[in-house]
């Protein structure tokens, strides 16, 4: 139990790191909480205009997942290894620094698959590119890319990871709600619009 909790605790200090509001503040792109979304991910780094800072963003957000879990990978046992990516997920959502607001998970979301499950976080990707493309709208790509993980994973031979992979997907969902309010709206941005 100790050390998955220690995993667990490892897990959410990764999570809880928010690389878009860091690198922001670092290149002097200004507060994200006052841009677009407000949120602290890759999509809205990219409303500052700054593609640098964004596709940065986006490769550490997604980095921090993978990590979690190649790092529990190598020094725990399996038990771990899911514990460790669904407490990144949550880090990245809810973090402590930022009373707990955090972003919608979803570029941790992709790398925590990568690495627990590469077939299955390619697919994911190609379900968020195809989206996005299809929409031009970043958080079309998230809804479906969550919506098919589990459905993905299952086909792969991944069933074990039904129970926290239906979890991660509720909780995109959910990080998403005004997002899915302004798509039903039709109001919610393309991609890179202000
Ligand atoms: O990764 C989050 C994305 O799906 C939506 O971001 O800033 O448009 O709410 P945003």
């Amino acid at each position: 139990a100790a050390t998955l909790i220690l995993w667990a605790v490892i897990g959410y200090g990764l999570g809880a790191i928010p690389f878009g509001m860091v690198l922001a503040r670092i290149m002097g792109l200004g507060n994200l909480r006052e841009i677009g979304s407000g949120n602290i991910g890759a999509t809205n780094v990219l409303r500052t205009g700054n593609k640098t800072a964004a596709a940065l963003t986006l490769v550490l957000d997604g980095g921090k997942g993978a990590a979690a879990v190649l790092l529990a990978r190598a020094f725990a046992a399996e038990d771990a290894v899911m514990l460790a990516g669904f407490a990144v997920f949550i880090g990245h959502c809810y973090p402590v620094w930022l009373g707990f607001r955090g972003g919608k998970g979803v570029a941790t979301f992709l790398g925590l698959w990568l690495a627990l499950a590469w077939p299955v976080g390619i697919a994911c990707c190609l379900t968020w590119l195809s989206a996005a493309l299809l929409s031009r709208i970043s958080s079309m790509g998230a809804l479906a890319a969550a919506a098919a993980s589990t459905p993905w994973a299952i086909a792969l031979g991944y069933g074990e990871a039904f129970v926290p992979g239906a979890a991660l997907t509720l909780l995109v969902f959910w990080r998403h709600r005004a997002n899915i309010t302004r798509i039903r709206a039709g109001t919610e941005p393309k991609i890179g619009q202000k």
